[in-house]
């Protein structure tokens, strides 16, 4: 990939200095005083007036992408009434963003179009020097040792858990998923052991998340759906104010205690506030996305019933009761499976930047200011690189057929770069040790008139319809 042409650096260059030490008044000064880019003359329309493109990127973002890619190749402009923004279609694309060797990209400046400030100082919207020490810090808590004390926790719940659900008839998987999680969430993430403080804080969670979808971001409309989240973070503030110090003295495997005794090179400790946001965020990013992984893998497994048994059979050799740390790698299939999932239905199909510099990318001049689009969703059905790519195969990502392999950015389910996935092992091993105890003791199946899978991707990727599936004891 030729690097990008820099033609114009923004009028405030200290913005980078802002973003790199994370000087948030100076980083609001800049979003005030700084008008967003004019795309005009990039190719593509801006929709219809008001709405722009908004019906599309609700109803089927992937129809519109690959319309939009055939009439005007990789670069394209797209409008909604909050924002407009170009998006840049496939590997090299993602290359330039996700690695961002010219510090043209901010995470801050486009993820906070979404958060707002319901998720505030989160690991996500940091850039550049900050990021990386705050990354560096964080991620000691997703190593092996800690993710074998959360397989502790988590081993009878998810078993218990789907034991639970109800046999012989059709049920809304995903929101029996959605529970089984967040539960999971409340004890492995934040250490409740109590029942009802568990649900307290699933309600405030829930409310959280679904304020990131109010459009409007009104905190003076005191029904709407962002001035419920405001309410629904400070409960858990609360919990975290009044938890913390608790933690901080008592070593345990859950991750906030975990997030109370990090320390960076200095040997300093994370402030109260600093773990609070942390932890926030991290139960955020895990939750959704992985419902949304599982979601469909239920749906792939439910309509391949061979490949079902295939699985089961694979954990049946493992011959135990719990899944342990060195067991996950041992399920193969398995991990194809996920790995298929995530391509055919990944989570984040689409994912914001926001450009600090003029560039050019295929003899386009993308301006300052700008935000930018990559998708994952797009990439991963290329027929470039991937073999009918409609289909269900999860052998494609065999080590014999390795299709993934062609480009480093093709397969990109957790993202790439400085920002790719922090949780990536951990979701790889929550998802293994729930199909664990599902297989060896259910099969999953769907009605024969459910002939696809029916999702939006806006936020996330989630079926429609709750994924109406049965479940039958073994
Ligand atoms: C299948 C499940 C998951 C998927 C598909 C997924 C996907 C992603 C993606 C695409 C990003 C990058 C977003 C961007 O660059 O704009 C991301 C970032 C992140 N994810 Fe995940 N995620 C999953 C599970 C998890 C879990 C279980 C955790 C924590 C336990 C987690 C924690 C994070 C964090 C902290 C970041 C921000 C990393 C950074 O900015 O340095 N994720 N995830």
């Amino acid at each position: 990939m030729g690097s990008p042409a820099h033609t114009q650096r923004s009028d405030t260059p200290d913005v980078y200095t802002a973003l790199s030490t994370y000087d948030k008044p100076a980083i609001r000064r800049y979003q005030k005083h700084t008008r967003m880019a004019d795309l005009s003359h990039l190719p593509g329309t801006w929709g219809v007036p008001f709405l722009g493109h908004l019906f599309w990127l609700l109803k089927d973002v992937h129809g519109w992408m690959d319309r939009q890619y055939q009439q005007y190749g990789p670069v394209f402009r797209a409008r909604t009434p909050r924002l407009d923004s170009v998006f840049l279609l496939g590997p090299e694309a993602n290359q330039l963003v996700f690695q961002n060797e010219q510090g043209i990209f901010s995470n801050f400046l486009a993820w906070d179009q979404v958060f707002a400030t319901l998720f505030d100082n989160n690991l996500l919207e940091r850039d550049f020097a900050d990021h990386k020490a705050n990354r560096r810090i964080l991620q000691s808590a997703f190593k092996r040792p800690a993710i074998e004390g959360h397989m502790q926790l988590m081993n009878p719940m998810l078993r218990d858990g789907i034991f639970s659900w109800q046999t012989g008839r059709t049920i809304k998987a995903m929101d029996h998923v959605k529970t089984l999680l967040l539960n999971t969430g409340a004890r492995v993430f934040l250490g409740t052991e109590a029942a009802h403080e568990s649900d307290t804080l699933n309600r405030a969670f829930t409310s959280v998340v679904a304020a990131t979808a109010d459009p409007f971001k009104r905190k003076e409309i005191w029904f709407s759906p962002y001035a419920r989240g405001l309410k629904g973070r400070q409960i858990l503030n609360d919990y975290m104010t009044d938890n913390i110090p608790r933690r901080r003295n008592q070593p345990g495997h859950d991750l906030l205690s975990q997030f109370c005794h990090l320390r960076d090179d200095a040997g300093e400790l994370f402030s109260d506030e600093e773990i609070r946001d942390h932890i926030v965020f991290v139960l955020f990013a895990a939750h959704d996305t992985t419902t949304s992984a599982l979601s469909a893998i239920l749906y792939t497994l439910a309509t391949n019933q061979a490949w079902q048994d295939e699985l089961r059979a694979e954990m049946h050799e493992l011959n135990k009761d719990e899944l342990e740390f060195d067991d996950v790698p041992r399920l193969k299939k398995t991990g194809l499976t996920l790995k298929e999932a995530l391509r055919m239905y990944p989570a984040l199909p689409v994912m914001p930047r926001y450009t600090l510099e003029e560039f050019e990318f295929k003899g386009h001049r993308i301006p300052a200011n700008a935000i930018v689009t990559v998708s994952s969703l797009f990439t991963h059905y290329m027929p470039e690189y991937w073999t009918d790519p409609r289909t269900f195969d999860p052998y494609r990502f065999s080590p014999e057929r390795a299709e993934e392999k062609q480009d480093f950015f093709q397969y990109i389910p957790f993202g790439g770069g400085a920002h790719k996935c922090l949780g990536m092992h951990f979701s790889e091993v929550q998802s293994k040790m729930f199909l664990f105890h599902l297989l060896k003791n259910f099969r999953v199946s769907k009605d024969p008139a459910m002939t696809r899978y029916r999702y939006n991707n806006v936020p996330l990727t989630f079926p429609t319809d709750g994924l109406p599936l049965r479940f039958d004891r073994l």
